[in-house]
């Protein structure tokens, strides 16, 4: 029998090659006429933003652009955005780029109408709302915020803190794979990773909220970019790859929106924390050696869905499939063009016990893992990795 469940997603999506461009048809039809759009300037640099920008302005929107956002955006950025969007009397936000422009949207959303302070929102259900309306419109395939209800923040100096609330999900999120052609295949790889495990670990999620749609969703996701992480790697320009790519990293995203993931984001935190390495580099690094580990408990559900990424996976019995998964996204990995070990990236020798010990920090998503890992479990993972 099915176990209750609750799944929470996106108002509305809007899918397809070239829909950024009436993104102005689509504020306009909300009733949305200040808008703070919240970007990083990279985006701005390439030109990506224009034709938003143009589709805004031809609908008589007034649109004040933030363009400050960074990687691993720090609380500072935050607040400078949400004083942008007050200061604009912004009745609605629109976050276009990367995850770390999506995360600031949405907080800049909740922060500009609420009042509340960021301090007070950290954790599971503290936002209070309300927020102002919310687009979001993602330039990679990869982070999936464009429909969960996490805001990743850095504190301090490394420390990262999520804001984590039903109140951050957009109103619309809207997914051009035209706006994801030119993502160099570093990031399209790296990205594309951390997609697929998204999937992955939402699929075999140890939480109570683990549930049928969030599966089926997984699955889905991963014959998708199974597919088409290569082809999008290798040729940026191939459209159904791309959109294969968009489509997937969504799907993935509102699976573990409701069925959240677990050790490889436990211990890729640390890696992306000290060494600033990119979240989904971070995650291609532990995958494969945390699926090995997993595969003690969670070797059926690896097994059920191993063929989806690697159909010639079907060919070997259920017992030794799941050893073959993690084998298989290695080599995926390295085909793709990422450094294979924490040594490649430059991580001392020195730094794994570190950061074994920030890893068990990392409670809210250790807690979903479908094996408990102790600190010496995360030190052995780390070592494997290194
Ligand atoms: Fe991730």
């Amino acid at each position: 029998m099915t176990a209750p469940f609750i799944f929470n997603t996106v108002g509305s999506i809007v899918f397809g090659a070239g829909k950024a461009a009436e993104i102005g048809t689509l504020a306009e039809a909300r009733g949305w006429r200040r808008l703070l759009l919240v970007t990083d300037p990279g985006l701005i640099t390439v030109g990506l933003v224009d034709s938003c920008a143009a589709s805004l302005t031809a609908a008589s929107i007034e649109v004040t652009i933030f363009s400050d956002v960074v990687a691993d955006p720090p609380e500072p950025v935050v607040q400078a955005a949400t004083e942008a969007a007050r200061a604009h009397g912004a009745d609605a936000v629109i976050g276009f780029g990367g995850g770390s422009s999506l995360d600031t949207a949405k907080l800049v959303a909740l922060l500009a109408r609420s009042g509340e302070p960021l301090s007070e929102a950290y954790g599971i259900g503290n936002a209070k709302g309300p927020r102002l309306p919310l687009m979001l419109v993602p330039t990679t395939a990869g982070t999936g915020s464009e429909v969960t209800p996490i805001s990743i923040v850095t504190t301090g100096t490394s420390e990262k803190l999520g804001v984590v609330s039903p109140l951050l999900v957009p109103d619309v999120a809207l997914l051009d794979p035209e706006l994801t052609y030119g993502l160099p295949p570093a990031v399209t790889a790296a990205t594309g990773v951390d997609a697929m495990v998204h999937a992955i670990e939402a699929h075999a999620s140890a939480s109570a909220n683990n549930n049928p749609v969030s599966r089926a969703l997984a699955c889905e996701a991963l014959r998708l970019m199974g597919g088409a992480l290569e082809r999008a790697v290798h040729t940026g320009s191939d459209a159904g790859a791309r959109a294969d790519m968009l489509l997937g990293s969504m799907l993935a995203g509102q699976a573990f929106a409701n069925s959240p993931v677990a050790a490889v984001h436990a211990l890729a935190y640390p890696i992306g924390g000290h060494f600033h390495i990119p979240h989904g580099l971070s995650n291609a690094l532990v995958l494969p050696h945390v699926l090995r580990f997993n595969a003690e408990t969670a070797g059926a559900a690896y097994a059920g869905i191993a063929p989806l990424v690697f159909p010639k996976l079907a060919e070997i019995g259920t017992q030794g499939r799941a050893a073959a998964f993690a084998d298989e996204l290695q080599a995926l990995s390295i085909r793709c063009g990422l450094p294979p070990r924490l040594r490649d990236v430059d991580i001392p020798e020195e730094a794994l016990e570190m950061m074994a010990d920030d890893a068990m920090k990392q409670t809210r998503l250790l807690v979903n893992n479908p094996r408990p890992v102790t600190r010496a479990d995360a030190q052995a993972i780390y070592r494997a990795a290194w």
